[in-house]
C-alpha cells in the first residue's frame, strides 16, 4: 500500500502529459472526446482491507476490439491504485497471458483444468505477474476443448463462478478476458460476473452485433444471474484526427447515453508494442497518453461504483 503515495504523484504528472496535442484527454469541465463535459475522476481513497471481489467480464463477440488490451491495462491501472486484481484469461488464444509474459505452451495447469477437472485448487493455477497486485489465471489452446466437454455438465453455465468462489476474498476486482464469441465460455463469464464492460472499436461497424450482445446479457440477467449489469461501454482505437472516429463515438453516445465511459482509448502503436514487450502500458510507457487513459478509466470505473 506504500506504493500508493508514489504512484499517485506519478499520476498527477501524467495528467500534464495527457493534455499534449494528440493525447485526447480533456481536463475536467472541458468537452471530452465523447462530446460531453468531462467530469473530474479523483484518485480514490486507498483501501483499508481487501475483497470481496467485484467480477467484471470484458465482452464483445466481435474480434479485435480491445478486450484483451483493456483487461491487461485496466487491470494494471487498478493494481497501481492499490487494488488487488486477478485477471482470468478466458480465451484459448491466451493473449492476456502472453501479454503479461507467461509462456502459455509450457503450462501444466490452466483455467481449462479448473473448469473440467474438479480436483485442482484455483490458488495453484493463479500466477503472479511482474506488476505488483496483478495476478492471472492463464489460458492456452487447451481451453478450446472446454466448450464441447462442458456441454453435458450439470449447471454448465455456473462452472467459472464456482471455480472463482474460493478466492473472492483475496481480490478487489476480477477481470475476465472473454473470447470473441457468445458461446458457453462467455455465458460462464457473464454468469460469474457482477458487471460487463463492452469495448467498441471506433470504426464504421462498431455497433454491429451489439444488439445481440445486449440481448444475451438480458437473457443471462433473467435466467442465470440477476445481479449482472452493464458497467460501461468503452470506445477504443479512437483517432482524433478523423471525423469518422468522432461520428462513431457520437452515435454510440446517442444510443447508449451515460453507459458510455467518458474515457476513450486512442489508437496508438504503443499498445501492440507493449504486447510485444509483454508488459502493461502503465509500465511499458508509463507517461504516455495511452497509459494515462487507462489510469483515468480505472478512476472512472471506481467513481461509477464498478470497482471498490
Ligand atoms: N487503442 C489501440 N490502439 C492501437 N492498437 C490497439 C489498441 N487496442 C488494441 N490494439 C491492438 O489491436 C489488436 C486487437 O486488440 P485486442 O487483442 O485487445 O482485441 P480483442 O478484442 O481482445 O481481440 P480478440 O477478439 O481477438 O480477443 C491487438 O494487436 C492490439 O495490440
Ligand atoms: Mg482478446
Amino acid at each position: 500500500m506504500d506504493s500508493e503515495v508514489t504512484t499517485s504523484a506519478d499520476r498527477r504528472s501524467d495528467v500534464a502529459t495527457a493534455t499534449l496535442p494528440g493525447t485526447e484527454h480533456a481536463a475536467a469541465g472541458q468537452i471530452g472526446p465523447t462530446g460531453r463535459p468531462m467530469p473530474d475522476f479523483p484518485d480514490p481513497a486507498p483501501l483499508a482491507s481487501h475483497g470481496p471481489a467485484r467480477i467484471i467480464a470484458m465482452c464483445n463477440q466481435k474480434g479485435g476490439v480491445g478486450k484483451t488490451t483493456t483487461t491487461i491495462n485496466l487491470g494494471a491501472a487498478l493494481a497501481e491504485l492499490g487494488r488487488r486484481v486477478l485477471l482470468v484469461d478466458f480465451d484459448p488464444q491466451g493473449a492476456a497471458s502472453v501479454g503479461l509474459g507467461i509462456r502459455v505452451n509450457e503450462l501444466d495447469v490452466t483455467v481449462y483444468n479448473l473448469l473440467v477437472e474438479r480436483e485442482h485448487d484455483v490458488r495453484n493455477v493463479i500466477q503472479s505477474t511482474r506488476t505488483e497486485n496483478l495476478d492471472i489465471i492463464p489460458a492456452n489452446i487447451d481451453l478450446s476443448a472446454a466448450e464441447v466437454q462442458l456441454v453435458g455438465e450439470v449447471a454448465r453455465e455456473q462452472i467459472l463462478a464456482r471455480v472463482l468462489r474460493p478466492v473472492l476474498d483475496d481480490y478487489d476486482v476480477i477481470l475476465i478476458d472473454c473470447q470473441p464469441s457468445l458461446g458457453l465460455l462467455t455465458v460462464n463469464a457473464l454468469t460469474a460476473a457482477h458487471g460487463v464492460v463492452i469495448p467498441l472499436e471506433c470504426e464504421f461497424f462498431a455497433m454491429r452485433g451489439v444488439a445481440l450482445l445486449i440481448d444475451t446479457i438480458n437473457k443471462i440477467t433473467d435466467r442465470l444471474n440477476p445481479r449482472l449489469q452493464v458497467d460501461g461501454i468503452l470506445a477504443t482505437m479512437f483517432d482524433s484526427r478523423t471525423l469518422h472516429s468522432k461520428e462513431v463515438v457520437r452515435s454510440v453516445v446517442d444510443h447508449f447515453g451515460d453507459q458510455v465511459f467518458h474515457t476513450v482509448i486512442s489508437r496508438t502503436v504503443k499498445f501492440p508494442d507493449a504486447t510485444l514487450a509483454a508488459e502493461p502500458i502503465t509500465s511499458y510507457a508509463s507517461t504516455h497518453g495511452a497509459a494515462t487513459a487507462y489510469r483515468q478509466l480505472a478512476r472512472e470505473l471506481i467513481a461509477r461504483g464498478g470497482a471498490a
